[in-house]
């Protein structure tokens, strides 16, 4: 049977000692029972250098396993105590106006220091070698969500002779550097790797290439500054899995790269906040979801992150109330924390754990709510984790098979259109998720693929949309897909090293090799460019097509191509609004038989291991009948109320 539970986030080091065992008993009296700990406890671990004290934590992870609960430790590697950071100051980050980012919050460090990733080399090693063969210890959390506050670039130091050896290492030579970041423009050359700075110091652009090596370097030292912990943990806690806790909508770094070094993959799922500080809706939109979130992007980075660590994956951090950080804070609709975590479950979460146990009366999160108030009695939230885990009690809930459909997704790509956007608008996370939406209003489900490593054949749809520069084994497998490619915009549109291919783009195997984009235009808002009998529109993006003998499938009102190509290879030529591209999809999904649907924007499914998991993230009560959803009902009935979740057997 899979794995389907409930975890909280505790922080013993916050309460008194008498407290925990009560703690504990009604954490597992509430159905929760995995307890992640630990994460930002080193000033207590060792409150003065070699002056280590694990003795308290021992205490806790008894208490914990005691009452029957498993123990997710956190390396404590996210906040550095101050007595390591005035022995060695030169450790904090600096941001990209040059000032140093110093102690008195977290994640005061720079990733490339190799003093202190000594540091958390040893005290991992320390922590590992105590309790790495602990029975209750089932788990490890390396830090705490890398690129948190702006964390993953550092312009210090330390990252300056990183970058250095890492391109010496690249190019070999200068003037393979020069030739690849095209330095003859401006009379950028360099003589010596020891001449080149880091991009922040150039007075105005610098150039592209310079700047997607140097994100490139960065990802790089977040991957190996993981995997150091990482191979401690492995080495002595045998048989525990290693997680990291990623964040939404983060693009900093790459995270297929950090989760090939994890057993699980997890995220801290933030679905109010995110709405409010991220989400590109509409304002009326955003009213009408306030309380209950955007209904697509939890469940984009549910997808998202279960392909980077092979399908395992986790919800480390779910809110559960009102958080504290986004622009307006409300309080979710009763119910939307069960729906939130059945989501994660319909989408193969082993794992939701809510943020956090008791609400803190002190420090920076005093407003973030918790499953229990300061005054220790339950917050709404903890009822909902409690009816959750009375629904999932014996419950056989299959984990996701092979998705309808496949999106290439790469994290250079972000990187590259971050350093020329060309326009304002163009945001490559954003281009994924229009995508991304119309998938989920037509009930289809979606599996993300790394474009480095992808395999696209199994699928009979497979989006490849803003891919900065081909990998030549995607490239060519696109060629061979029984199904169909949707390619574009913008995709293949430059080479590794930033340049525009020399035949121009977008670079396809046949039958669409002789296609070219001959030009290029962003479109400011209002300037749309309709299509040809007023189905939808270009916005933000829009490429002239050259186009061989290639066919035409749809032309914008001025007759230019805009979607070319036969199967199993078409080009998109310019970024679709919600009209084009919930009815591009729709025509080329029933092309290859799936089975499409139109839900309302409150309404969403997953189909799921032989289940449909149905989701009423709207404020008014729905038939599903009325949608084209209806069988037998495991969960919930045919009429869903706003926040209601209905499992239906079968895939409907
Ligand atoms: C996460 C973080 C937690 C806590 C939480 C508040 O980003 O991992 O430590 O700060 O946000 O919502």
């Amino acid at each position: 049977m899979s794995v389907r539970a409930l975890g909280v986030c505790y922080y013993p080091e916050h309460w008194p000692e008498e407290l925990w065992a009560e703690d504990a008993r009604r954490m597992a009296e509430t159905g929760i029972s995995f307890v992640r700990i630990g994460e930002f406890a080193w000033s207590r671990l060792e409150p003065k250098r070699g002056a280590t004290e694990f003795d308290w934590l021992a205490r806790a992870i008894d208490v914990l396993h005691g009452a029957g609960l498993k123990v997710v430790l956190g390396t404590p590697t996210a906040t550095p105590p101050k007595w390591l950071v005035d022995e060695m100051p030169d450790m904090l980050p600096v941001g990209q106006d040059g000032r140093v980012r110093g102690f008195g919050s977290r994640r005061h460090y720079d990733f490339s220091h190799e003093g202190y990733r000594a540091e958390c080399a040893r005290i991992t090693e320390a922590l590992a070698r105590r309790f790495g063969a602990h029975p209750g210890v089932v788990a490890w959390q390396t830090d705490n969500e890398y690129a948190c506050h702006l964390t993953a670039l550092s312009y210090s130091e330390a990252a300056l002779s990183g970058f250095r050896d890492w391109l010496g290492r690249k190019y070999q030579s200068p003037d393979a550097l020069n030739r690849a970041w095209g330095t003859v423009f401006w009379s950028m050359e360099y003589q010596s790797f020891e001449e080149i700075e880091l991009p922040n110091v150039a007075l105005t652009e610098p150039a592209p290439a310079h700047v997607l090596d140097f994100r490139r370097y960065s990802s790089q030292a977040i991957v190996t500054f993981n995997r150091l912990q990482a191979d401690i943990i492995r080495r002595f806690s045998p048989g525990r899995d290693v997680i990291h806790n990623f964040m939404g909508r983060t693009l900093s770094f790459d995270h297929f790269d950090v989760g090939a070094d994890l057993d699980v993959s997890s995220w801290d799922s933030y679905p109010l906040g995110f709405l409010d500080q991220w989400s590109p809706r509409s304002p009326e939109f955003k009213a009408e979801f306030a309380r209950a979130g955007d209904p697509d992007l939890q469940a984009l980075h549910h997808d998202l992150y279960r392909a980077t660590s092979n399908g395992r994956w986790w919800i480390m951090e779910q809110q559960p109330g009102p958080v504290n950080w986004a622009p307006h804070n409300p309080a979710p609709r009763d119910g939307m924390v069960r729906l939130w975590t059945w989501e994660a479950f319909a989408h193969g979460a082993e794992v939701v754990s809510y943020f956090r146990w008791r609400q803190a009366p002190f420090a920076q999160e005093q407003m973030h709510a918790g499953l229990l108030r300061p005054d220790s009695e339950p917050a709404p939230g903890l009822l909902e984790a409690a009816a959750v885990a009375g629904e999932i009690a014996g419950q056989d809930l299959p984990m996701p098979g092979r998705a309808d459909v496949a999106i290439v997704f790469d994290y250079p790509s972000a990187w590259a259109w971050t350093a020329q956007p060309q326009g304002r608008e163009f945001d490559y996370f954003r281009l994924v998720y229009d995508l991304y939406k119309a998938l989920r209003r037509l009930g289809l489900s979606v599996d993300f693929l790394d474009a480095k490593s992808a395999d696209p054949s199994p699928y009979r749809l497979v989006l490849v949309p803003g891919l900065f520069a081909w990998p030549e084994a995607l490239r060519e497998a696109l060629g061979r897909l029984d199904g169909l490619a949707l390619v574009g915009p913008r995709s293949g549109s430059r080479t590794a090293d930033f340049a525009i291919p020399a035949a121009l783009p977008p670079e396809l195997p046949a039958p669409l090799d002789a296609l070219k984009v001959t030009r290029v235009e962003t479109l400011p808002p209002n300037l749309d460019v309709p299509m040809e009998g007023g189905a939808g529109a270009f916005q933000v993006w829009r490429e002239m097509l050259e186009t061989g003998d290639a066919s035409v499938r749809l032309r914008a009102d001025d007759g230019e191509p805009a979607l070319v190509g036969t199967g199993p290879l078409l080009y998109l030529g310019g970024w679709p609004d919600e009209t084009l591209a919930f009815d591009l999809l729709k025509g080329l999904a029933e092309e290859v038989g799936l089975p499409v649907l139109d839900l309302p924007p409150g309404l969403r499914l997953r189909r799921a291991g032989g289940l449909s998991y149905v989701f009423n993230y709207g404020s008014r009560t729905l038939r599903l009948s009325e949608h084209g959803l209806a069988g037998n009902f495991r969960l919930g009935a045919d009429e869903l109320p706003p926040s209601g979740v209905a499992i239906l057997e079968g895939e409907a």
